[in-house]
């Protein structure tokens, strides 16, 4: 048997190792300190992290797995990120809760780990912070949540909100009904049902190779979530005995893996820069531009909302995301491997569709292009991206003058003012929304169209932000322009009147006009004004050092990796 990382805890006579045992023994068998691997389940169990509250019963049949195995299995809540809850966004504390998780995970007493996530911001927490210590490490995802249904019609989490707020505005359904379906909008224990950020990232991280293979997508309160519960609790043990880690599976091909399921499914745009920023805690060649390179010809097979119609508790019973992967199997690579030691396509034999109008053939997709393209140009120096499969095409190559709000509050308070001076053909422009500026880059770039133009039916139209946009969000909407305003971007320089081409096939954003003029526009007070200024706290922390979302929008020094090298003696 190896030497475990634990055994400088807990081998030996001396007074230290009495004491780390003394206090850990609470009912722990005599043989847990004498060389069974000792496993913590990061868990984001939190009442107020709603869509991750069921995630203690998970953690219980995690635990059965983990002694089955030979292994200790210990509880250790982490930091919880409630995506609907959080202000001024749960991104903000993205960063936090990986810090954390790293800091937890390395300081204690740990030979691997059990990574319990699920709504948007868990998942990736979870992984930059395990990834930045690097034990043997393994991910489940809570599940979607069922479908609700409101007079007979399925409800998308966050899609149909978007959708009925906007027909509710249109005058096309009554604030009353669009009030009543909250109560049928989340049906149980889980995360959002359609393909939003969570259904993304679980997915990713499966793709990525950090859960076990078929467990992305099994519903929340599906019986089978607590069989891959028990599985992945045996299977950390064995990684343990393996020295199976994060470094060993998170290689530049699984990333490229991510992305091909990213198109597949129609992820979300979050996976852009939640992938960067785990990317860039275990140093894997990884840029913006590659999901373009990599992803933006593939098909999107899954017919889920935002793209499609289904949500993710069809996904699982039309065969799930191995299904959908085995209609693009030549396009995975063998070279990254998964938690399960064998590479990802090793586990796609016999992965069957049993319902083709929820996962397409690749003969017959749902768009033949999906993906995410990648925006350069003078009003985007270092890159924007755009969800094609969720935008108006007549829409995709525009020219528009543009209308600009210099953050969110001043779009909600103009853009129904009968006298605002625009039409369907304007580019709406909203910034202040970036990692510093806002602070945090939240999801508010799908802005609300005008009131006059949705009574004319109008319900679309070009929107350029620095922030960033729900995955359960759809629209013509360019985001995480970059650099954002509050770092100097030219973002901050546009003024009303002047005109915006975006060019999507042609992969441009641009004011028109002469790169030189614009950058030498100074930059407005009041434009100045309402970026973010926090004094203290780690909203003062965040602001110093977050870096732009082309690179993740993680916080500067935690790029990289400080190991799992055990801590000076504490006594
Ligand atoms: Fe938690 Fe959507 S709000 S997953
Ligand atoms: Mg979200």
């Amino acid at each position: 048997m190896p030497a475990r990382r634990t055994a400088a805890w807990y081998e030996g006579t001396s007074r230290d190792t009495y004491i780390h045992t003394a206090w850990m023994r609470r009912g722990l068998p005599d043989d847990a300190f004498t060389g069974k691997p000792m496993i913590a389940i990061c868990n984001t169990a939190s009442e107020i992290s709603p869509c991750n509250a069921h995630l203690t019963q998970v953690s219980a049949a995690v635990k059965q797995g983990i002694w089955a195995a030979g292994g200790v299995p210990l509880d250790m809540p982490v930091i919880s990120l409630g995506e609907t809850q959080m202000r001024p966004t749960a991104m903000l504390f993205r960063n936090l809760a990986a810090m954390a998780a790293e800091e937890l995970i390395r300081a204690n007493p740990i030979d691997g780990v059990v990574l319990l996530g699920g709504c948007d911001k868990t998942v990736p927490s979870l992984i930059m912070g395990a990834a930045s210590v690097n034990l043997p490490a393994i991910m489940l995802n809570g599940g979607p949540m069922l479908t609700g249904t409101f007079r007979g019609h399925p409800l998308g989490c966050g899609t149909d909100v978007w959708r009925w707020s906007e027909e509710a505005r249109a005058g096309k359904v009554t604030n009353e009904e669009f009030a009543a379906s909250q109560q049928a909008m989340i049906r149980s224990a889980g995360h959002c049902n359609t393909m939003g950020t969570a259904s993304t990232m679980g997915i990713m991280a499966e793709a990525l190779g950090m859960t076990l293979p078929g467990s992305a997508g099994v519903p929340a309160p599906d019986a089978r979530l607590l069989k891959f519960a028990h599985a992945t609790g045996q299977r950390i043990v064995e990684m343990v005995e393996e020295d199976l880690k994060p470094s060993d599976i998170l290689k530049r091909e699984a990333f490229l893996n991510a992305i091909v399921a990213l198109a597949t499914v129609g992820g979300s745009t979050n996976a852009v820069p939640h992938l960067l920023a785990i990317a860039g805690r275990v140093g894997a060649d990884l840029k913006l531009t590659d999901f373009d390179e990599h992803g933006s010809h593939l098909p999107l097979l899954a017919n889920l909302q935002p793209a499609g119609t289904y949500l993710m508790e069809d996904l699982f019973r039309a065969g799930g995301l191995l299904a959908a992967l085995n209609q693009v199997r030549d396009l995975l690579s063998d070279e990254a491997i998964t938690v399960s030691g064998k590479p990802l396509s090793a586990h796609l034999d016999g992965a069957e569709i049993f319902d083709t109008d929820v996962i397409h053939t690749r003969d017959n997709p749902v768009q033949k292009e999906a993906g995410i393209a990648v925006l350069h140009g003078n009003l985007a120096p270092t890159g924007a991206i755009i969800k094609p499969a969720a935008a108006s095409p007549e829409l995709l190559q525009h020219r528009g003058r543009a209308v600009v709000f210099e953050n969110i509050e001043d779009l909600h308070a103009r853009i129904d003012d009968p006298d605002l001076d625009i039409d369907e053909t304007c580019i709406i422009v909203l910034r202040g929304a970036g990692p510093k500026g806002y602070p945090g880059m939240p999801e508010v770039s799908n802005t609300p169209l005008p009131t006059k133009l949705l009574e004319k039916g109008v319900r679309d139209m070009v929107r350029v932000c620095d922030g960033r946009m729900s995955g359960t969000a759809y629209g013509t909407v360019v985001l995480h322009v970059s650099p954002e305003a509050a770092a100097g971007g030219p973002l901050g320089k546009v003024r009303n009147g002047d005109y915006i081409v975006l060019d999507v096939p042609g992969r441009r954003l641009y004011v028109d006009m002469p790169d030189d003029d614009l950058n030498a526009r100074e930059v407005l007070p009041e434009t100045e004004a309402t970026f973010a200024r926090p004094a203290r706290g780690y909203e003062r922390l965040y602001i110093d050092h977050v870096t732009q979302a082309d690179t993740g929008a993680d916080l500067d020094f935690l790029v990289g990796s400080s190991g799992s090298a055990v801590g000076r003696e504490s006594h």
